[in-house]
């Protein structure tokens, strides 16, 4: 409904006690929502469509009240929204905003800085610089390794990729191209359970799906340094490059750690960069007794971990650590005209090391997270979440119809129903049957994933209400609706 408001506000805006009562009002209806999330079902009912359907289909002419836009908000969109910050939310990877991160985020859009180069953002340039260098230290990364924040580990994955391109510096990939004159394959290398994001990297950079080679993993699902190292050979007997190797701490479906040293190890040998992918995973090395998971990454040439994933920030904040930073920026340093200021060679421009120019300051954010919770309360709820896996890991392990089908390493449980006398093909239809059933149940939402072949469900803990009353109830549900649902 169109509400014509004075026009005064029409041609001025919202007048700034109209702001400042409607703030109150939504951070008051924000803490009643984080208080109990649970009012919603954690995955809506709504049919793909509808939510547009309930939309005007065109933007008003005249401007509307804020108070309407506020009540539309909680009819048409809370309801119908996927709800990331349920403690039912248990599917992909469940991750947390939090109350210091989402305050964060309201000042950051306050103050609408844009941090392309320094002058135009200097307090967002220097906290990324800061809260990175304090992040590094907390996961025992080197010193040497300097941070950027991106939107996603997508990018960060790209923009590794395209420093390790860069580093082929007898190709003159930048001024020549990869079209039109004869040039070798290039090629990257991950295992077969890596992120479909080296996919859209090497497809994004010119490498094509054939520049990407994956690497057949052990049965704990990590990558084998043997089979990498013979792909390498093979390929250097055949006129092929290796450009870089991506390994995984914390695969997406089954949570699996790559053996970085050694991979590091080839790497070095003959000198091929590596990426280390710790976008969910590299959180836990917060943990004294998880450090394992980061064994030789301060030999990898770069590193992304995700603080939007398992470090309470809200979506999306990206970190990606190199300790070869100059050739980042030879990637994407491009300084138009306009863009040169008196500082560029005291300090740092942002714009330097991505494809965006424009840079959100998503630093504060983090910065609020880190503070406020302090190293040791986001190690207490790495930790209970570690403790939750393990719970749900012992309740599969005492059903003798249900059968994990990996080790839990952080806080991921994969698993499948296994009734007897169903064929593979009936297994998986059940168990997708179940999932279906579960989901729709709006308590808690699960996603699923094929290990070796065979449908598995999986139940991620990263919320930060998640306990065990909802592992609980969770149990139920399993229990109950695999029954229910038997072919
Ligand atoms: C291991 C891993 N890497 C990369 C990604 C991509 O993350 P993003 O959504 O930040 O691009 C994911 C997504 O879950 C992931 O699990």
């Amino acid at each position: 409904v169109n509400r014509p408001i004075d026009s005064q506000k029409q041609t001025g805006g919202m007048d700034l006690e109209e702001f400042r009562r409607l703030g109150h009002e939504m951070i008051e209806w924000a803490a009643q929502y984080l208080a109990s999330p649970e009012q919603y079902a954690v995955l809506p009912a709504t049919r793909p469509g509808e939510v547009r359907a309930a939309l005007p289909k065109a933007a008003p002419e005249h401007g509307e009240s804020l108070e309407q836009c506020f009540e539309d908000f909680q009819r048409l969109i809370a309801p119908n929204t996927t709800h990331w910050n349920h403690p039912g939310f248990m599917a992909y990877f469940a991750t947390s905003g939090s109350p210091p991160g989402i305050l964060g985020e309201l000042l950051s859009a306050v103050l609408n800085v844009n941090a392309m180069v320094w002058r135009t953002g200097p307090a967002a340039t220097e906290l990324e610089e800061t809260v990175l260098a304090w992040v590094r230290d907390l996961l025992g990364l080197p010193a040497n390794f300097d941070g950027t924040i991106n939107d996603t580990a997508s990018s960060s994955t790209l923009y590794a990729l395209a420093a390790a391109r860069e580093s082929l510096t007898d190709l003159r990939l930048r001024q020549s191209g990869m079209t039109g004159r004869e040039l070798p394959r290039l090629r990257v290398y991950c295992s077969e359970e890596a992120h479909s994001s080296v996919d859209k990297a090497v497809i994004t950079l010119g490498l094509g799906l054939e520049g990407l080679r994956r690497i057949a993993t052990r049965p704990d699902f990590s990558m084998d340094p043997a089979a990498l190292r013979s792909a390498i050979e093979e390929d250097l007997q055949t006129g092929v490059r290796p450009m870089a190797v991506v390994g995984t701490v914390g695969t997406t479906s089954v949570t699996a750690v790559d053996p970085i040293p050694e991979i590091a190890a080839i790497c070095r040998e003959h000198g091929i960069w590596l990426h280390v992918d710790a976008a969910y995973g590299g959180s836990a090395a917060l943990l004294p007794e998880m450090r394992w998971i980061l064994a030789g990454c301060e030999h990898a040439d770069s590193l992304v971990v995700n603080p939007h994933k398992w470090m309470l920030v809200p979506v999306d904040l990206s970190v990606l650590y190199t300790c070869k930073p100059e050739l980042l920026r030879a990637a994407f340093s491009l300084t138009p005209e306009y863009l040169t200021t008196p500082e560029m060679l005291q300090a740092r421009n942002l714009m330097d090391y991505g494809i965006s120019l424009g840079r959100r300051f998503r630093a504060l954010k983090l910065w609020f997270v880190l503070r406020v919770y302090g190293a040791e309360g986001l190690r207490s709820m790495l930790r209970r979440h570690l403790q939750l896996a393990r719970q749900l890991s012992d309740w599969i392990d005492a059903q003798p119809d249900f059968e994990r089908v990996t080790d839990v390493k952080f806080s991921v449980v994969v698993f499948r129903h296994r009734p007897v006398g169903l064929t593979a093909e009936e297994l998986d239809r059940h168990n997708l049957a179940l999932l279906d059933r579960i989901n729709a149940t709006g308590e808690v939402f699960l996603s699923h994933t094929r290990v070796r072949g065979a449908i598995a469900l999986r139940v991620a803990l990263g919320n930060q209400a998640t306990d065990e009353r909802h592992l609980d109830r969770l149990y139920t549900l399993l229990h109950a609706l695999s029954r229910a649902n038997r072919l």
